[in-house]
């Protein structure tokens, strides 16, 4: 597995590999790897025949006030994972090889970007879409992988794709769950162990909606029985429980008539965690 540290030595390693018809699949990560990620190798193995995962914590995509200094970082123990699994290269620049002092565009979705999470975190889709179409141009990967937990990060990056013409096919993949439920992510290590086990309650009302959602229930009614399901949890903080379109992420209020994402962002001390569920009438 070979590492690069510079967009050269990325860009020289994947040419000769599209000049044979290889396809390159990209899995981009902000490392301190868990099975989450490894679900997305595996499956931008399968997807192309080269693979090249990114780590890079992005400092774009944190406010000010967020966790960007105790973002958790073990880049030794992720290069090792990602030997383990067969990829074949891993971009590991530094923040001065990817943002030039100077740089002035970004990238943003204007109206996905400020719904939801982006009302919570202003400014956050505008960092990703920004930094996954310059990791999009370095490699120029001819599939990205991306995990459906953040599904509202998913969205934005299929929209942008489609907008900018990008000639870049997004695949979503399922999230991985620990046993009790809980979705699989970097920042579930913050927690202290009252809030770890008080966390189950996001999947807990994830998988009761979905089994109220082929009852007939009204988006309404169901978005206030998860809602007030999380809040009889003393240590949750609910930040948002929305109901949207699957697909374009559009208030929905009445029954349900196409599928549907139950999107969940709830504070456990100072962790935001986030969770979602795609539900069927
Ligand atoms: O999902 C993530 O880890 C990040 O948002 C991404 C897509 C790598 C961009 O920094």
């Amino acid at each position: 597995m070979q590492v690069f540290e510079t967009k050269t030595a990325v860009r020289e390693a994947v040419a000769p590999w599209r000049a044979a018809g290889e396809r390159t699949v990209l899995v981009p990560t902000m490392g301190y790897l868990h099975a989450g990620h490894m679900a997305l190798v595996e499956r931008a193995r399968a997807e192309g025949d080269r693979v090249i995962a990114s780590i890079f914590v992005n400092p774009t995509q944190f406010g000010p006030t967020e966790d960007l200094a105790t973002y958790p970082r073990d880049p030794q123990r992720d290069l090792t994972m990602l030997r383990e699994a067969g990829v074949d290269g891993v971009f590991m620049p530094d923040v001065t090889e990817v943002y030039a002092p100077g740089a002035q565009t970004i990238v943003e979705t204007t109206e996905l970007s400020k719904i939801l999470i982006g009302k919570l975190r202003p400014g956050h889709f505008r960092g990703v879409a920004t930094v996954v179409t310059k990791l999009f141009n370095i490699v120029q990967p001819d599939t990205a992988c991306f995990g459906e937990k953040d599904y509202q990060q998913l969205c934005v990056i299929r929209q942008m794709v489609r907008d900018l013409d990008m000639p870049v096919r997004i695949v979503g993949v399922p999230t991985v769950r620990e046993p009790d439920g809980l979705a699989m992510s970097s920042r579930n290590v913050r927690l202290t162990p009252e809030d770890r086990a008080a966390a189950v309650v996001l999947s807990q009302s994830l998988f009761e909606a979905e089994e109220m959602a082929k009852t007939g229930i009204t988006a309404s009614r169901l978005r206030a029985w998860v809602a007030a399901n999380i809040q009889a949890n003393p240590r949750a903080d609910l930040q948002s429980a929305d109901i949207r379109d699957a697909e374009t992420l559009a208030t929905i209020s009445g029954p349900l008539q196409r599928p549907a994402v139950i999107l969940l962002a709830v504070r456990f001390g100072k962790v935001l965690l986030i969770d979602q569920r795609v539900v069927t009438p």
